[in-house]
């Protein structure tokens, strides 16, 4: 297992450039299959699922190069291939190809996908979006298997549940059809996506539902992602906790009510265009439930409760997407972390650490472990760091640039 011994408490200060968006990079890298021809993806963090999801891209005939900052991918050679191999199980986003391969092919064979371990994540809304288009699902805790025959009509569906993956899936499995999707997401990194299609020739109408009206796309595409608005919310956490850090390559917009919401209790954020800068502060805890979009994400829940827990005051937290994403916190327990639990939320107090080690179950557990880490004035051990890669490009560099002191230790 690999460990990282942070020395927490020191005072940082520096500049960190926000990268592209890792859920939206990784559903337009599969859109980029659609047109079996050229895309140019910009603002592509170089993270272990864009990796892991280019392997599959090689398994499939897919070429690819990286300039610069851009990455080229080529798609004209795609085959279909049953997606038996292991790249699938180390990320949640590899079911994406399953909308590509049955707007292709007309089926997929694919290992359940993995990802973070978050409680239940099922896929019922996308099997049924599917089941709707005409396609027989036959699905266990290993193996995905579609076929069957698209209608050939207008296909109207409705969403059983708001959900980024399903909401994108669906669109994908739709995109060569008529087609109207209700109840849809409208977290940025779907219509980021939605863009992409868009640019890649796809008409389609984002109004109350999304409509899709059968074209054929371009056969090459030029685009750059949106900047990964998670990735922002824990760089500010940091500055809040630990010093000064300007942000760059910020996308203000989508982070705009819970920064707001951080002003509001007295968080010093200035905002300028597409730069942020945030500085130490003692943030008055909020109770809040993590939402969907615009409202805080639960991609950054775990970061905010750990913000609380060096803060004075209570606060009570509550997730809405994910009910029980509290493993970063609860971990902190045996440090010192004053925290209560009941029904489904947790109370986070004011709390005084030791130094010890603590382990990451998920991505945004480890980036709220590291901040806790870099926060406190201890010695801490993380055990399983190395999920940060998953999702963070960059991320040991622009500690060491901002002035925080570790060591790994295997
Ligand atoms: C995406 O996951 C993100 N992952 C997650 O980020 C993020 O937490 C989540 O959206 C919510 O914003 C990627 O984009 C790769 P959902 P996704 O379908 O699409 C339930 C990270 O750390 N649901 O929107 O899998 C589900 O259990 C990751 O970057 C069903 O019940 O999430 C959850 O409670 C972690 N059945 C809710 O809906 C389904 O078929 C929302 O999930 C689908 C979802």
């Amino acid at each position: 297992m690999s460990k990282i011994k942070i020395y927490g408490g020191k005072y940082l200060s520096g500049t960190v450039k926000i990268h592209g968006s890792k859920n939206a990079c990784l559903p337009i890298m599969c859109a980029s299959l659609l047109n079996k021809g050229k895309a140019t993806i910009g603002n592509v963090p170089k993270i272990a699922d864009v990796y892991n999801l280019l392997n599959i891209f090689s398994y499939l005939n897919v070429s690819y190069i990286f300039v610069d900052d851009f990455l080229v991918i080529d798609s004209s050679k795609l085959i279909y291939k049953d997606l038996l191999i292991d790249e699938v199980l180390k990320f949640r986003a590899s079911y994406y190809l399953i909308g590509v391969f049955l707007a292709l092919f007309g089926k997929c064979k694919i290992y359940y996908p993995g990802g973070c371990k978050l409680g239940e994540r099922p896929l019922d809304y996308h099997f049924e979006a599917f089941k709707a288009m005409g396609y027989n699902v036959n699905c266990n805790e290993n193996l995905i298997e579609i076929d069957g025959k698209l209608k050939n009509e207008h296909i109207n569906i409705t969403l059983k549940g708001n959900s980024v993956g399903a909401t994108i899936n669906t669109v994908f499995a739709a995109i060569f059809s008529n087609a109207t999707i209700y109840n849809y997401s409208l977290e940025p990194e779907v219509i980021d996506t939605l863009d992409f299609l868009g640019k890649l020739g796809f008409k389609i109408i984002k109004n109350r539902s999304i409509e899709i009206f059968a074209s054929i796309p371009k056969r090459s595409v030029k685009y750059k992602i949106i900047p990964d608005r998670i990735e922002a919310l824990t760089y500010i956490i940091m500055a809040l906790l630990c010093g000064n850090i300007k942000l760059e390559n910020v996308n203000l917009l989508h982070i705009d009510y819970p920064i707001r919401t951080l002003i509001l209790n007295n968080a010093d954020i200035i905002m300028y265009k597409n730069v942020l800068c945030c500085n130490k502060s003692k943030v008055v805890p909020f109770s809040f439930d993590a939402d969907l979009y615009p409202k805080i994400p639960t991609d950054a829940q775990p970061l905010f409760s750990i913000l609380f827990l060096f803060n004075n005051g209570s606060a009570i937290i509550g997730d809405k997407v994910f009910k029980n994403r509290f493993s970063a916190p609860l971990e902190l327990v045996h440090l010192g972390a004053r925290i209560n639990t009941m029904d489904n939320k947790i109370i986070t107090n004011h709390s005084v650490f030791v130094s010890g080690s603590v382990k990451a179950s998920d991505l945004r557990a480890c980036a709220a472990l590291f901040l806790f880490a870099i926060a406190s004035p201890t010695n801490t051990i993380i055990n399983n760091y190395e999920i940060i890669e998953r999702g963070y490009a960059d991320f040991l560099r622009n500690l060491k640039n901002l002035g925080v002191k570790y060591e790994i230790i295997e």
